[in-house]
């Protein structure tokens, strides 16, 4: 702190000097003032207004926090495995800022009351600021309407079966409930894999006592992949709705996703590191630890996702935090191993790895992790960006530190088992703000902030939704029922 700041009429909370602020596009040599959880002033070190507080950045590297859309934080209902608490303290030991909680819960986010009920907890317990995804299902389509009106950032629709074997939609409940939340202009995020395939697949593979881990690929194809992307981008096309593809796995599902961008579908993707990093060499060594929805495939797949993400058809990177424990993960059967593993916290030392060994570019990186997803959800510019007005969310990394992924020291407490135990990174966050509070400084849960964490909703940022075929609706069908017909509904 410097006393003659100190005198004069204070204006900003917390003025960060000597980093380097990276976007997108650039970098910037310069300082940052916050007040009030907002930016206020970026610019030269004289030109900053007076503070309460001064952090020296010195050589470091003033990030965006990443938002990360597709954490699984378990709470309500499977707290053993993870709560908003233990999820959001290993967000931000990550550098991770905004948090997209999945719906596959106890009970699912389905309902008004569900929703009302993990907003309460969230809001209790969070780190770092959450959106809430609600369930798109067939059971469900007539709370769709309510949820999007209340308060979710957006919709899941699971087309495969995963943790929670919540069931898959038909296409036609697809379709009907994709009619409906189009004119809402909310982004439906699909796991998409098709269930039927998987389910014919995995009854034939076990009936002949297939159990080892690459069995879990043989279950799960990327046609599978290759056919719900497909089929999803038909029904977005068809009706409007703005669709997200989460977790792409495959080379193959990149040319329906190109090919839909090409004819101006409104469709983003997200990889995960997993997707990236590893590949089936890396199934012997890991065994049941490797098994996830969806599967980890092939060397090929892996770069071919890598270009996707040079070439733009891979928006952005998310990480399918998926905790359970590792009595859970760990069986000789892999039918009988849970999928997914923790990722909030490892994604960010990861990637930043990848940066460093010249795979993407640091700007790459910003736009991967937090530019693109703010534009999708109707965020930006208040999350995702550096510049006054933007709530300051940052990641404060040292490019060249290096450490030593230890599961043992996992924040998602129940949860300590990761493929990339033994890792060394060079990369890591080493301060994270959310709303200008520090929720990790120098390498330290700021445990005060719990709480802190509140839930975001997309801003009236986004272009309004273009709906398709609007006459065709099963609504505008079953209005021209006659009134009797109408009455039996
Ligand atoms: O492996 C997975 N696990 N994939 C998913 O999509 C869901 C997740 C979970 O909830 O455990
Ligand atoms: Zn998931």
């Amino acid at each position: 702190m410097t006393g003659t700041l100190m005198t004069s009429a204070v204006t900003a909370d917390l003025v960060i000097t000597g980093g380097t602020i990276v976007t997108h596009e650039t970098t910037i040599r310069a300082a940052l003032a916050i007040r009030d959880g907002v930016i206020v002033a970026i610019g030269d070190e004289e030109s900053m207004p007076a503070a309460k507080e001064t952090l020296n950045a010195d050589g470091m590297y003033l990030l965006p926090g990443a938002i990360d859309v597709h954490v699984h934080f378990r709470d309500p209902g499977y707290t053993h495995k993870e709560t908003w608490e233990t999820g959001t303290a290993a967000a931000a030991m990550g550098g991770v800022t905004t948090v997209f909680d999945m719906p596959n819960t106890n009970p699912p986010t389905g309902t008004l009351e569900a929703l009302q009920q993990k907003l309460a907890l969230a809001d209790q317990q969070a780190y770092v600021d959450f959106g809430i995804y609600g369930l798109l299902g067939a059971e469900n389509i007539d709370e769709l309407q309510d949820l999007a009106e209340d308060g979710i950032i957006g919709f899941k629709c699971f087309m495969g079966n995963t943790f929670g074997n919540l069931p898959a939609p038909s296409t036609g409940a697809m379709l009907e409930a994709f009619e409906r939340v189009a004119p809402t202009g909310l982004r439906v995020s699909l796991h998409a894999e098709t269930a039927s395939v998987m389910a014919w697949r995995y009854e034939r593979l076990r009936a002949a006592g297939r159990n080892d881990p690459l069995a879990h690929i043989a279950a799960r194809p990327a046609v599978v992949a290759i056919e719900a992307v497909s089929r999803a981008a038909i029904l977005s096309e068809w009706t409007g709705t703005r669709v997200h593809v989460l977790h792409v796995s495959s080379a193959d599902e990149l040319r329906p996703l190109r090919e839909a961008k090409q004819r101006g579908v409104d469709i983003t993707c997200e990889t995960c590191p997993h997707y990236l990093l590893l590949n089936t060499d890396d199934y012997d060594r890991l065994g049941s630890l490797i098994r996830v929805n969806p599967p980890v495939r092939e060397a090929t797949d892996s770069a071919a996702i890598w270009d996707g993400i040079r070439d733009g058809t891979v928006d952005m990177i998310a990480t399918d935090h998926a905790p359970h424990t590792p009595e859970e993960k760990c069986n000789d059967n892999i039918w009988k191993a849970d999928c997914g593993f923790p990722g909030v916290e490892t994604q960010m030392p990861l990637m930043l790895t990848s940066v460093n060994n010249g795979q993407i570019s640091i700007h790459d990186y910003v736009r991967l992790t937090a530019v693109s997803p703010a534009r999708a959800w109707g965020l930006y510019p208040r999350k995702g960006a550096l510049i006054p007005g933007s709530d300051a969310d940052i990641a404060i990394v040292d490019m060249a530190r290096k450490t030593t992924i230890r599961e043992s020291e996992l924040h998602s407490t129940s949860a300590r088992i990761s493929p990339y135990n033994g890792w060394e990174v060079t990369g890591l966050p080493i301060h994270t703000l959310v709303r200008g509070r520090f929720v990790m400084r120098d390498r330290q849960l700021v445990t005060e902030a719990r709480g802190h964490g509140r839930t975001v909703k997309p801003l009236q940022k986004m272009p309004p939704a273009r709906v398709t075929n609007a006459d065709k609706t099963l609504a505008a069908e079953l209005a021209k029922a006659p009134a009797k017909g109408r009455n039996e509904l």
